[in-house]
């Protein structure tokens, strides 16, 4: 019998199941996809993750995290699948569901179920929570539960999941003390206890506030843009106030979390959710906002081309949920524009209607403008030759600042910014190197 179970073993589940076996707990790891379950039974991993796969090619070697596709019973069952929302925005809850009732007839007294899901407030004890109670047990009683969000950042999440404070919230403060004595053996964070109810909340409010607070400094930039302003001189002058920490604006806000958590408390409080859906339609709104812009310049018109650079959230990542790109490319097919993606690091293919290449001359090729999405580091070193070489046009839309903007304008490229007139990035000399605007989208915090 494993001591743990974590059902799930995706950017969360497989790191933590991990975690736990090279701290010495016996873990069984449990996904519903064959392919993870026979990687890692051989010991490797299908996503990259700093520091991820030594660790889970030793921890397989040791014996102690074996993989399957059935959960079995164990004294503790961690819950990691997806939480995802609907096209409606709804929370999709029936992975939590599914897990918890494929782990219901293996529950014995005295075990701790732990949801780790990002979740609507009251899921612990009311999906989990109910499925514990149909197998006849009284949550937080018979059964020890809780709520243990996590807060790490996809690309160091390893490093994260040991370092990061975490919230405990138990169905009672004994459910809380059980699950401490299975954090305490690998975090080195401090752990904060509280009920299951607020640690849902928690994690909910942290992702809002990233999100309203984007949603800030793009309002900003868009100000900034039709005021020939530079948002990012007003907004580094403004965090001079000792009491002001104005976040970067950007192409959007993207990853499994900051684009979706908020939308767990607009549905269930929507009387006080006005501010958190207009958020989330600004940052959503962005790509459409750069499109708008170029258009209105005239050099770029229904039936051109556009070529998105980046379809992964976020730099130097694989993963492309819930990325900017995707509202851009959506954005653009309304405006009768024709659409090329390209990414170095995200798998080819069909993601969601979003078709991703890795050949950036087939993307480049005859496009009127290139909106760059994701600040790669393999997209650092693009010169006004690569583009020229390539595209039929000459607009460039760096949403990351991240391009050289003097050798594109001098190659004769008019070069958008978000947070800039037009008049400002042409009168650029030796800008173009910076690196702002990376923070807004590092989700899954
Ligand atoms: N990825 C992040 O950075 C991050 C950060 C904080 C919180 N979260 C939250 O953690 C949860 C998991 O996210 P993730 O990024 O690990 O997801 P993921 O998609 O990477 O992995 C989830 C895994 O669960 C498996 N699965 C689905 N249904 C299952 C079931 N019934 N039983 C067993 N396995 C099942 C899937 O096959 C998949 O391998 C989500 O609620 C997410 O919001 C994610």
């Amino acid at each position: 019998m494993a001591e743990i179970c974590v059902m799930g073993l995706g950017y969360v589940g497989l790191p933590t199941a991990s975690l736990l076996a090279t701290a010495g707990f016996d873990v069984l790891g449990v996904d519903v996809n064959p392919v993870v379950v026979e990687s890692l039974n051989k010991g490797r991993t299908i996503f990259k993750e700093a520091g991820l796969s030594t660790m889970v090619a030793a921890a397989c070697h040791s014996g102690n995290l074996v993989a399957a596709l059935e959960p079995a019973p164990s004294d503790t069952f961690i819950i990691c699948v997806p939480t995802p929302i609907s096209d409606e925005k709804k929370a999709d809850l029936s992975l939590v569901e599914q897990a918890s009732r494929a782990i219901g007839p293996l529950l014995r007294h005295g075990n701790l179920v732990i949801l780790e899901s990002t979740s609507p407030i009251g899921t612990t004890r009311n999906v989990v929570g109910e499925v514990i109670r149909e197998h006849g047990f009284e949550p937080g009683m018979d059964v020890h539960v809780c709520y243990c969000p996590e807060r790490v950042l996809p690309g160091n999440t390893v490093a994260e999941l040991v370092n990061n404070d975490r919230v405990i919230g138990g169905m009672s403060p004994d459910c809380a003390k059980r699950a401490v004595e299975i954090y305490q053996r690998f975090a080195q964070g401090e752990l904060t206890l509280t009920n299951d109810l607020t640690a849902e909340m928690v994690k909910l409010a942290e992702n809002t506030y990233r999100d309203v607070n984007i949603a800030l400094a793009n309002v900003f930039a868009r100000v900034a843009e039709d005021a020939g302003i530079d948002v990012w001189e007003a907004i580094s002058y403004a965090n001079h106030h000792p009491r002001v920490d104005v976040l970067s604006p950007g192409p959007g806000v993207g990853g499994h979390c900051i684009p979706v958590d908020p939308w767990f408390l607009v549905e269930s409080f929507p009387a006080h959710a006005e501010l958190l859906a207009k958020a989330r339609q600004i940052n959503d709104g962005q790509g459409e906002r750069m499109l708008e812009r170029m258009m209105e310049s005239g050099d770029l018109v229904s039936g051109d081309k556009v070529a998105i650079l980046g379809a992964a959230y976020k730099a130097d990542i694989d993963d492309p949920r819930e990325s900017p790109a995707a509202h851009l490319s959506a954005a653009a097919k309304a405006k009768g524009l024709e659409v090329a993606v390209h990414d170095p690091l995200v798998e080819p293919g069909d993601w969601h209607g979003l078709m991703i290449s890795n050949d950036l001359d087939d993307c480049l090729g005859g496009a009127t403008a290139a909106v760059l999405v994701t600040n790669h580091k393999e997209y650092r070193s693009l010169s006004a030759k690569n583009f020229g070489d390539r595209m039929k046009g000459r607009l460039i839309y760096d949403s990351r600042k991240w391009l050289n903007h003097a050798a594109l304008r001098r190659a004769g490229f008019k070069v958008f910014e978000v947070g800039r007139s037009l008049d400002q990035t042409q009168a650029d000399v030796e800008v173009g190197m910076g690196t702002a605007g990376e923070s807004n989208v590092d989700s899954g915090t």
